[in-house]
């Protein structure tokens, strides 16, 4: 693979890293290697060991995140092991309103006792981060979270951590590096669910972790790759290939995604069926200010509204939309929406009327159409 400096843009870098060194006939893309196994006395030896097209793909998010990447099975994969680098009876803090599986595995890892405590905390408070890391291992931070969009203090709360000799990890399948490059601001480790914006057309289940071009980083890198060889929680290569393909617009995808998002949110704010729109690209949200330093120009693709009229106005907004489909998961290409609480296991903190939206790159007025014909039907809500 030919070599890439930091002083290419991140838009180049989606579209040239990762791709094998130019010549005659040499394919422009890497191929799909479906291999278990390799001839004998080379580097790759076993298929979950090591796999071209996870190279290819690691290069290029490596490239992204200005930090070195592998690729997992999924973004729960990646984050289980990850976690599974604490010691027994060691002590995680993660925000309270993380993703509900990544909360998940921490209540069943607390709960077996192979961690001592999960400390939960409002990840936009910076001094509880501080309370509540003494002691700690690993820092898990997510920045925007998913659903409430709360954004942390990145540089605080990773100083923090660090402060505390834990291991600080950043979720950055909100942001994308596209975004939010949290390795350059002093985080170890980087994790994604490439199910989301990396892979971006709602095809694959995939997950990534990125490690720092830092001593302690090359360290976790080590670690993390034994631990993937261990437990085999492994990208298909097909997935990997798919995701890679995906990479390749992310740039452009996130930018439209992302300018779509902040025009919807504008506008939503303003109808009267809509109670409150969180997304920190909105002036008064309250993690503006943060996010306007630490994001990149944009705030993401990711909207959540709380809909008057309780979960039944909101069942029903998801229920009457053309272009938007009623579903879960995000970061497609495709409008995607759901109420979050619809979900036995997600937070009871979150509202029951919180509708999670993920704004995909079709035509913002059709998209802004379609909505407000939704909600302007629902019942007792007419203007
Ligand atoms: C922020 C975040 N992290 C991790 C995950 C888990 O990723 P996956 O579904 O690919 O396992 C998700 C999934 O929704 C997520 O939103």
């Amino acid at each position: 693979m030919p070599e890439f400096t930091d002083k290419l843009a991140l838009s180049t870098l989606t579209v040239s890293a990762g791709r094998p060194a130019q010549g005659p006939d040499v394919p422009l893309n890497p191929p799909v290697v479906l291999a278990s196994t390799y001839g004998a006395g080379g580097d790759l030896e076993y298929g979950r060991y090591a796999n071209p097209t996870w190279e290819a793909f690691e290069d290029v998010l490596g490239a992204l995140e200005n930090g070195r990447a592998l690729a997992f099975a999924s973004g729960l994969a990646a984050v289980a092991t990850v976690v599974d680098l604490v010691p027994v009876g060691g002590v995680v803090v993660a925000p309270r309103h993380a993703y509900l599986g990544t909360l998940g595995q921490l209540s069943d890892l607390t709960t077996s006792g192979r961690l001592s405590d999960a400390r939960l905390v409002d990840i936009a408070d910076t001094d509880a981060i501080r309370t509540a890391v003494a002691g700690a291992h690993l820092l898990l931070v997510e920045s925007p979270t998913n659903p409430a969009l709360e954004v942390a203090d990145l540089p605080a709360a990773i100083a923090a951590g660090h402060d505390a000799g834990a291991v600080v990890v950043v979720d950055n399948t909100f942001a994308t590096p596209m975004l939010q490059r949290p390795l350059d601001t002093g985080a170890d480790v980087v994790v994604h669910s490439a199910t989301k914006f990396l892979a971006g057309h709602s095809d694959v289940v995939m997950g990534a972790l990125v490690t720092a071009h830092t001593a302690r980083g090359d360290a976790l890198h080590a670690e993390l790759d034994a631990r993937r060889r261990k437990v085999g929680a492994i990208a298909g290569p097909f997935e990997t290939w798919l995701a890679l393909r995906g990479l390749r617009t992310l740039a452009l995808r996130v930018e439209r995604a992302s300018a779509n998002a902040a025009e919807l949110a504008r506008r939503l704010v303003a109808h009267p069926v809509i109670e409150r729109v969180r997304y920190p690209g909105l002036p008064d949200d309250p993690g503006h200010q943060r996010a306007t330093v630490q994001m990149d120009g944009a705030y993401g693709a990711i909207i959540a509204v709380e809909v008057r009229g309780g979960a039944e106005a909101a069942d029903r907004l998801t229920r009457t939309t053309r272009l938007w489909v009623h579903a879960t998961s995000l970061g497609g290409v495709e409008s995607t929406f759901e109420r979050r609480r619809r979900w036995a296991t997600e937070i009871p903190t979150i509202p029951e009327n919180l509708v999670r939206m993920s704004v995909g790159i079709e035509d913002v007025d059709d998209l802004w159409a379609d909505l407000v014909t939704a909600l302007d039907a629902l019942p007792g809500q007419r203007r």
